[in-house]
């Protein structure tokens, strides 16, 4: 990810992050939608679920000016991932409901370098979470 890029992720996170709770339940609603053979690995209280992921999704976002730091956390979310039974296909899916989603939310807003720079941040999260592994980064 460019400077920019991570300018423009934190820029437009900031836009958005008071509808926490509706940006969730919207988020939910298109990935179900996209694939509904997800929904069983939600049993809990969507809101609940949602809450978590914005409040990591914060985390993220504010985490790309070091990297460094940010990645070894990441890395330990794929790992609990895994043993969610999340598979590595199933990262493709999370992501465009997830750009859907900032799309609604953005409008006209959320024009193509504000595209760009989620997927690329996306990518990096997802890329970070299933291919690499605690020891990975520890060696
Ligand atoms: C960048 C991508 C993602 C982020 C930031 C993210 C974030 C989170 C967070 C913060 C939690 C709360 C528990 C924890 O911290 O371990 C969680 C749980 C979970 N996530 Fe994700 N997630 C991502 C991708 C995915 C994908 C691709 C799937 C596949 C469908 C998925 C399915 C789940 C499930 C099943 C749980 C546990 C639900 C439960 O305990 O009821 N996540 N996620």
């Amino acid at each position: 990810m460019t400077q920019q890029q991570i300018a423009l992720v934190q820029q437009s996170f900031a836009a958005i992050r008071s509808d926490a709770d509706l940006i969730a339940m919207r988020f939910y609603a298109r990935l179900f939608f996209l694939d509904s053979s997800l929904r069983p690995l939600f049993p809990g209280s969507l809101t609940e679920q949602g809450r978590k992921l914005l409040t990591m999704l914060a985390f993220v976002v504010k985490g790309l000016d070091n990297p460094g730091e940010l990645l070894p956390h990441v890395v330990r979310l794929g790992e609990r991932h895994r043993g969610y039974g999340v598979e590595e296909s199933q990262y493709a899916t999370v992501g465009e409901a997830l750009l859907w989603t900032l799309e609604k939310e953005l409008g006209s807003k959320f024009d193509v370098d504000v595209r760009e720079a989620w997927s690329a941040a996306y990518t990096l999260l997802a890329t970070t979470m299933t291919e690499q592994s605690a020891e990975q980064i520890a060696a």
